[in-house]
This record gives structure tokens, C-alpha cells and sequence, in this order.
């Protein structure tokens, strides 16, 4: 239900062609809806925040890189043929292209617990990104590029609801 009221909530919120990463505080050019989930840091700020936590994570794996990722981590199930020291760069890489922080996804420090359901929603979505790269385009002939594909900046580009319509023109 939440879910759904916060879809409808950002859906206006494309029509009118407004839609930022980061909200600082104060900031009310957005649905009141958005903002209980969105992260209230600002983009330099955010920035920071994930490069600490990707510090952190490198330090506490270091000299385990090149083993697999299983045996490194405690929970993987989409990553099972990664190496560890791969999976700091992808969780860096999610941050910036929905624009947020770790804490969109986790509980800081509680990794591998599935305590937010965007965790699970980030799994399904790296699903969705194979088939069709995998599959659906493939399928279609005659296009330019010998391998066409997509990823998560082609629908997300730092926010977190993909826009639907093309912004508005400014009248002024
Ligand atoms: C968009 C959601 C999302 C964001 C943002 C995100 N993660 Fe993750 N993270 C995941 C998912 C999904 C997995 C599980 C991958 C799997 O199943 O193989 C994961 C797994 C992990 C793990 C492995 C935990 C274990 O022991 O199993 C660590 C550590 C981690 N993330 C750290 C981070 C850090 C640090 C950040 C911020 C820089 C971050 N994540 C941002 C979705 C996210
Ligand atoms: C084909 C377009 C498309 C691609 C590619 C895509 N997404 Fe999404 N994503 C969506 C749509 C649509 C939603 C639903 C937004 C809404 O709630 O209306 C969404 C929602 C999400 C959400 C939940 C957002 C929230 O409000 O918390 C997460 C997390 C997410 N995507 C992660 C990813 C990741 C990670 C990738 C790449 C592996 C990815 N997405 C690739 C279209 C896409």
C-alpha cells in the first residue's frame, strides 16, 4: 500500500518534471511521500558517505579480494560467481545510479541481513537487467549495435523512480 501511494506520489512528481537525487534539508520542491523514503543527505555529502563505507568495506576484506565472494560474505545469492573484491565497486555503482546511500538498501553495519525490502528489489532488478540483455533484446533484429545492451543508469540516471514522461519545457 505504502508502495503503491509513493508511486502515485512520484508519478506527479514527473509529470511536473521535478525530481532530485539528494533532498537537503528544507527542501519542498517535492512530494511529502518521497521525502519519508528518500535520503535527506545532500549530493556531496551522500558522496562521502558512500566512499567511507566503501573504505570500510575494503579494509575489513583486504587480502581476501580474489576469493569468491560466498566464502567472503555471508548472504550472496545473486553474486554467487563474483569475486569478493568485486562487490565493493557494484555496491558503490547502485548508490550512485539511484542516487542514495547504503542505507537505502541496508542497515548500516548489518550487511547481510534482509532487513529492507529494496535489498530484494535490487536482486530482481539485476534479474530484469539480464533478461533483457540476455533475451528480450536479442531478439530484436536490425539494430546498430552488434550487442545491445542496457543497465541500471539507462532507466535510473540517480533517481530511484525512473521518470516515465519527458520533463516538461520551462516557460519563462
Ligand atoms: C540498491 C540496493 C543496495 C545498495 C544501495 C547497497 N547494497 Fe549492498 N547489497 C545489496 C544486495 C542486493 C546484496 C546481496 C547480493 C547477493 O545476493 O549476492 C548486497 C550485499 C552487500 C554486502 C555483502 C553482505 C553479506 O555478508 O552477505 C555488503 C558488505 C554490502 N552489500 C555493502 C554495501 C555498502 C557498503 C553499500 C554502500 C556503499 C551498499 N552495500 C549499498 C544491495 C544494495
Ligand atoms: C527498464 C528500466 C529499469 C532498469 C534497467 C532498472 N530499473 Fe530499477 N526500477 C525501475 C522501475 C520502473 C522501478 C519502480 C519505481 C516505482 O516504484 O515506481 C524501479 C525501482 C527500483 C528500486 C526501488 C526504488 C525505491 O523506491 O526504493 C530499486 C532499489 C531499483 N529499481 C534498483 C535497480 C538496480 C540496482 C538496477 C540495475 C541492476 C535497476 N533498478 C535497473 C526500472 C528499472
Amino acid at each position: 500500500m505504502t508502495r503503491w501511494i509513493i508511486a502515485a506520489a512520484s508519478c506527479c512528481i514527473t509529470v511536473i518534471g521535478v525530481g532530485f537525487a539528494w533532498h537537503g534539508p528544507g527542501d519542498t520542491t517535492d512530494a511529502p511521500n518521497r521525502v519519508l523514503r528518500q535520503d535527506t543527505t545532500r549530493h556531496e555529502e551522500g558522496t562521502n558517505v558512500v566512499e567511507r563505507e566503501l573504505g570500510e568495506l575494503r579494509g575489513r576484506i583486504a587480502g581476501r579480494e580474489k576469493q569468491p565472494a560466498t566464502e567472503v560474505f555471508k548472504n550472496i545469492q545473486l553474486f554467487k560467481t563474483m569475486e569478493a573484491g568485486r562487490l565493493p565497486g557494484v555496491m558503490g555503482s547502485w548508490c550512485n545510479v539511484l542516487g542514495v546511500t547504503c542505507k537505502h538498501c541496508h542497515v548500516i553495519d548489518q550487511w547481510e541481513k534482509e532487513d529492507r525490502p529494496e535489498k530484494q528489489i535490487a536482486r530482481d532488478m539485476a534479474g530484469m537487467v539480464n533478461e533483457i540483455n540476455t533475451h528480450l533484446l536479442k531478439n530484436i533484429k536490425n539494430l546498430d549495435s552488434p550487442e545491445p545492451k542496457i543497465g541500471c543508469w539507462t532507466c535510473h540516471r540517480g533517481k530511484l523512480i525512473p521518470e516515465f514522461f519527458p520533463p516538461r519545457e520551462k516557460k519563462n
